[in-house]
This record gives structure tokens, C-alpha cells and sequence, in this order.
């Protein structure tokens, strides 16, 4: 019933917005009423099943690797968590003042407009103009969206049709797979290949490398997007620019849009290149996302953009607009003011410099250890091999774990034996090519120092006798 006159307002609503007559209105209603109800007594059988797109959808990995956590033995609450990429700690002081005073004012508690607040969008192009060497229009050039996931998912809902084919790298970040999907897109996976010393030796995220046959291999007439990630989630690896000259030429050459995730744009500890910066063709082809929670430790607040041509933008500004309007406001002004002070603060130095601290740091314990890492390049996440750790044979798993790759078990036994929490880097890997990484585990590094020395405690305590 609720169906049918929720359905019937809507198409009330059309009648009445394509000026449909008065007399013709009546008779549409009253056809489509029977038409659904019809259609309804035929077909819904379960008026709650899901669809498909969610239907399918495994327990994801932060949800197992939270619940396990929070339900860890007594003597190891709270569990030291360096799974999830969230920060142990507050923005800094001159961008969480700004978004207080941003809560007192009227038009910040309001609607923004859909594309972004005039003064973020301002910040954004005075900050990333000398990157791409001309002024950036802020207007047409940049739009605000409800952090970097919603900025991609609108970008794939503005450009990708049915059965289009979306080029991905191997590891993803997770949201990247669902938000081809949903309009109705179909991922490709390309994988990049670990280090061939990765399991013996602490290697460079550099050497984590793609193979360009491959990629070329893997486009075809129906390819309409590919995704890229520098600094790299999970592995830390920094494209060079060389890699990213070679990746936009391909693109250029079959007319492929790029979207380059730089949401790790001020966490570098190598050059950084962006890809939208290497020639005008390329840069005709790019946008290039960005996410105010990365770079101002606020993954809460959902505030994020892309930065493009007009060409492009302007239809990421449509999707968005259809998908949720428009962005926190307060936050937007915050992150506005954030960008405008940094430099000031000397903020991206330093926020570089403590990452890079805490990074070296944390990882003095697999050195210890003797546990080879994939030394990264960028961003706040390690990839720790851990062939060496045998875990007891005769463990018993949960269902939950026990039929997943063996970097789900052992990040099971940190948890519950140990009380460390890190994130099974399967999980960024198609079922074919798990087993490239069913040896590592990823860290977060992005928490207080004395998080890290727990977390070096209980690895040093717990994980010794394991190794072999
Ligand atoms: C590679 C990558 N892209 C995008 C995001 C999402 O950024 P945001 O929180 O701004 O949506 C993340 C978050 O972890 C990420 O790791």
C-alpha cells in the first residue's frame, strides 16, 4: 500500500512539474495504481529483499577486525588498534578554532551552495595553482564534495554507463569496487607486483611495480575509466614520475578519463608528481581527488573535492548534487581556513615531518623482530610480511576467519592473543590474486606515540616466539 502511494506522489509530482493537464493527470494515476498493484500481487514475493548491489555483500574487513577487537580478552582491553586509517588525534588548534566559529555563524549552519562553499573552493585553487604552474578557476575547476569517496563515487556515476569497464589497480582501496558498480560499471583488475625479495627482506614500496603490457592488455574498446592512488593505500608506494608519464600516455593515446585519488597529497617522503601536472593532454583527461580529512586528521568531518577541467567537473558537480545536494557547511569553512593558515603554521612540513617520525619509529620493532616491511614512500600505512610467524597448529579459528587467506588468521591471532589490531591486506585484492599479499598485514601509524610504543610492546612480548 505505502508503496503504491508513495509511488503514485511521485508520479503525481512529474505530472505536475512536465505540465500535464488536470484530466490526463487523473487518468495516469489512475493507471499507474493499477499498473503497480498489479505488478506487485505478480512479483513481490519478499517486499524486503535487498538489492543486488548490497545483497551479495560479504561481512566487510573493518566491521570483523572491530568486532574482534572489541570483543578481545579482558587483560588486553583496549586493544592497541592500527587497523583502521583513522588518527589517534585531534585536527590541529588553528583548523578546529575555525570550525568552533564556523558553528557560530548563521550562513555556515545552512545549506552550502551544491558545488562548495566560494571560500573553500578559493583556498583550494590559491593552494593547488602553483602545483599545476596557471591559476585554477575556482568555479570550474574544483568541487566540493562529502569527502574524497562521495567526490569518486559521483565521478563514476557522471561518466560510467552500464557494462563500461573501470580500470583498477591491485590493492584498492575497497570503496573504489562498489562505487563503479552502483552504476552499473565493471571493474578491471590490474595487479601490481610485490617486491620479488618482499618475503626475505625489507624492500622499498617503490619496487612494488605494474607492467605496462599488462595494463595495455587489459583496455579495451569499452574502457572508460581508470583509477589511480599516490601515495599509495595500502602499500605507501609513490608513483614515479616516469610511471605516471608512461600511465597517462596509454590514456592519452586510447582517451581514457583518469581519476587520480591524492588524498595522501601531503604525505610524501620521496618527490611527488601528480599526474594531472605532466601535459595538457593528460590534464585534459584528469581529475584529481582530494579529501580535507587526510590532510587535516579529521576523517570525520567528510569534506573532500576534485579538481579538473570544466569539461569534466561540471558533471561530478550534477551527480553530486542528485546523490546528497550538498556538503557539511561549518566543516568546509574550516577546511577553508585550514588551507588558507597552513603555510603559516608551517603545517604540511611538520604534519609531513611527524608522520615520517612515527612511520621510522613503529617500525624499529620489525627490525627488531627480524620481519621484513615494504618501507613506504608515502602515507601513514606499512605492510609487514609476516612468512616467518608460524601460529600454533592447533589454533581454532572462527568461521568468520577460518575460511578466508591466511593474513585474516593472523590478524585474528594479533587481536585475540596479542591485542594488536591491523588490517588484512587481502582484503584489496581480487580471490584470484589474494595470495600475493596473504602474508602481510597493514599498520596504521597515524596514532599517539604512546599507542605505538604499546603496539611495539605487545608485538616484541607476543610475536617472538613465533617467528621462525
Ligand atoms: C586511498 C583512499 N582514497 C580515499 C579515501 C577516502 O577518503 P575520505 O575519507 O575523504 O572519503 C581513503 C580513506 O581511507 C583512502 O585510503
Amino acid at each position: 500500500m505505502i508503496v503504491t502511494s508513495n509511488c503514485c506522489l511521485r508520479r503525481t509530482f512529474f505530472a505536475l512539474t512536465t505540465n500535464c493537464p488536470p484530466r490526463s493527470l487523473a487518468k495516469q494515476q489512475t493507471l499507474s495504481i493499477r499498473r503497480r498493484a498489479l505488478s506487485c500481487s505478480m512479483t513481490r514475493s519478499d517486499p524486503f529483499k535487498p538489492a543486488a548491489r548490497v545483497a551479495g555483500q560479504r561481512q566487510d574487513v573493518w566491521t570483523i577486525v572491530n568486532e574482534a577487537a572489541a570483543a578481545a580478552p579482558e587483560h588486553l582491553q583496549p586493544v592497541v588498534n592500527m587497523g583502521q586509517g583513522f588518527f589517534g588525534y585531534n585536527p590541529p588548534d588553528f583548523v578546529l578554532d575555525a570550525a568552533k566559529s564556523a558553528l557560530d555563524r548563521v550562513e555556515c549552519n545552512q545549506y552550502s551552495p551544491t558545488k562548495g562553499r566560494p571560500r573553500l573552493k578559493k583556498a583550494l585553487a590559491d593552494a593547488y595553482s602553483p602545483f599545476y604552474g596557471r591559476k585554477l578557476d575556482p568555479e570550474k575547476e574544483i568541487t566540493i564534495t562529502t569527502g574524497a569517496n562521495e567526490g569518486m563515487l559521483s565521478a563514476f556515476m557522471a561518466f560510467i554507463e552500464k557494462d563500461d569497464e573501470v580500470i583498477v589497480f591491485e590493492p584498492f582501496f575497497d570503496q573504489y569496487v562498489s562505487n563503479i558498480e552502483m552504476p552499473g560499471g565493471k571493474v578491471v583488475y590490474v595487479p601490481m607486483h610485490p617486491p620479488l625479495q618482499g618475503a626475505m627482506k625489507t624492500t622499498s614500496a617503490a619496487e612494488w611495480s605494474i607492467d605496462m603490457k599488462e595494463l595495455e592488455s587489459a583496455i579495451t574498446p569499452k574502457t572508460r575509466m581508470i583509477v589511480l592512488n599516490t601515495p599509495h593505500n595500502p602499500i605507501g608506494k609513490v608513483f614515479s614520475k616516469a610511471e605516471l608519464q608512461a600511465i597517462g600516455d596509454l590514456c592519452v593515446k586510447h582517451q581514457i578519463i583518469i581519476l587520480s585519488d591524492e588524498v595522501y597529497d601531503t604525505l610524501y617522503y620521496v618527490p611527488f608528481t601528480r599526474i594531472a601536472t605532466l601535459s595538457p593532454e593528460i590534464a585534459k583527461l584528469t581529475m584529481t581527488v582530494g579529501s580535507g580529512g587526510k590532510n587535516f586528521y579529521a576523517t570525520g568531518w567528510r569534506v573532500g573535492w576534485l579538481i579538473g577541467p570544466e569539461h569534466l567537473i561540471k558533471y561530478v558537480s550534477a551527480a553530486h548534487t542528485r546523490i546528497c545536494y550538498s556538503s557539511v557547511s561549518p566543516l568546509q569553512e574550516a577546511t577553508a581556513i585550514g588551507f588558507e593558515e597552513a603555510e603559516k603554521h608551517d603545517f604540511w612540513n611538520k604534519s609531513k615531518k611527524e608522520m615520517q617520525g612515527k612511520m621510522k619509529k613503529f617500525n624499529t620493532i620489525w627490525d627488531e623482530l627480524g620481519l621484513p616491511y615494504s618501507d613506504p614512500e608515502g602515507g601513514y600505512f606499512v605492510l609487514v610480511n609476516m612468512a616467518k610467524v608460524q601460529l600454533p597448529e592447533d589454533y581454532v579459528f572462527p568461521d568468520i576467519v577460518a575460511d578466508r587467506p591466511r593474513d585474516f588468521k593472523l590478524c585474528w591471532y594479533l587481536i585475540k592473543e596479542l591485542g594488536v589490531a591491523a588490517i588484512p591486506p587481502t582484503e584489496f585484492f581480487t580471490p584470484e590474486n589474494a595470495h600475493i599479499v596473504e602474508d602481510w598485514l597493514r599498520f596504521a601509524v597515524c596514532k599517539n606515540d604512546d599507542i605505538l610504543e604499546s603496539a611495539q610492546d605487545r608485538l616484541r612480548k607476543g610475536l617472538k616466539q613465533y617467528i621462525k
